[in-house]
């Protein structure tokens, strides 16, 4: 079901987490078709899991073709070593760049190294992103302006705790990369993944709410931005 929520919003509910991993393979694959040498900001984290194998799978097939695609990071953890297993980048590379043929790749060090990377390639044409539990993007914090920079931060609790999760009992770092609003604001498109009923409250919000630094999530109304919600968290 696809519903328009204000300027510029486009909302499609679907039943399930595979149908949202169908849903928003279709809408890359799309882009990628469109342009092919595509710049993508990819989120990790566990929504997007099941349309990153999805995707995979189509690579797989021969359906799509990634190999132009340049795949940008997103954010990242301070103070890992490169084989550290808690690393995003790592996490990229098994779920994203490796099953889909990327050679193409913006890494997150520094703030400064990797928006000149970012404008070298043009900007980002598609945004992936995940909808942190307190609606923070990357790690983008609240509260977070539309001109927050790419920059380190420092993980707030609720952060630290829904981080958990992904690391089976390894401490969380404290101490985070993010790409900037202003970068995530000024990607040519949007998709914003969603699922599950634990995220239903800060959708509302994200999407009914006041557009407020407070909620950073909120501040992507006004982009061009597709929201694909599954029904835990669309009821
Ligand atoms: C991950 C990221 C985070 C997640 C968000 C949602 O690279 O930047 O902002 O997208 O915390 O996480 P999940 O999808 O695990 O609920």
């Amino acid at each position: 079901m696809v519903e328009a929520v204000g300027a510029g919003v486009t909302l499609k509910t679907v039943p399930d987490t595979q149908a949202l991993a169908q849903a928003a393979a279709d809408l890359i694959c799309a882009a990628v078709r469109a342009n092919p040498d595509l710049s993508i900001l990819v989120a990790t984290g566990n929504t997007p899991m099941p349309t990153y194998t999805e995707l995979a799978q189509r690579v797989q097939h021969g359906e799509i073709d990634f190999s132009r695609v340049t795949a940008v990071q997103l954010d990242e953890y301070l103070g890992l070593t490169d084989d550290d297993p808690r690393s995003l980048w790592s996490w990229m590379q098994r779920s994203f760049v490796a099953p889909l043929g990327i050679t193409r790749t913006v890494r997150l060090h520094t703030p400064e190294e990797f928006d000149r990377e970012v404008a070298a390639l043009g900007g980002i044409d598609l945004a992936l992103l995940g909808l942190g539990p307190n609606g923070h993007l990357g790690f983008n914090e609240p509260p977070s302006p539309p001109d927050a920079p790419t920059r380190t931060v420092t993980l707030t609790p609720e952060s630290l705790e829904s981080n958990r999760v992904y690391w089976d009992g390894l401490p969380v770092p404290t101490g985070a990369v993010t790409a900037g609003m202003n970068l995530i604001l000024s990607a040519r498109q949007t998709l914003l993944l969603v699922s599950g009923a634990h995220k239903r409250a800060i959708l509302r919000r994200t999407l009914e709410g006041p557009q407020t630094p407070d909620l950073p999530a909120s501040l992507l109304r006004g982009t061009a931005l597709t929201v694909l919600a599954d029904e835990a968290a669309w009821a």
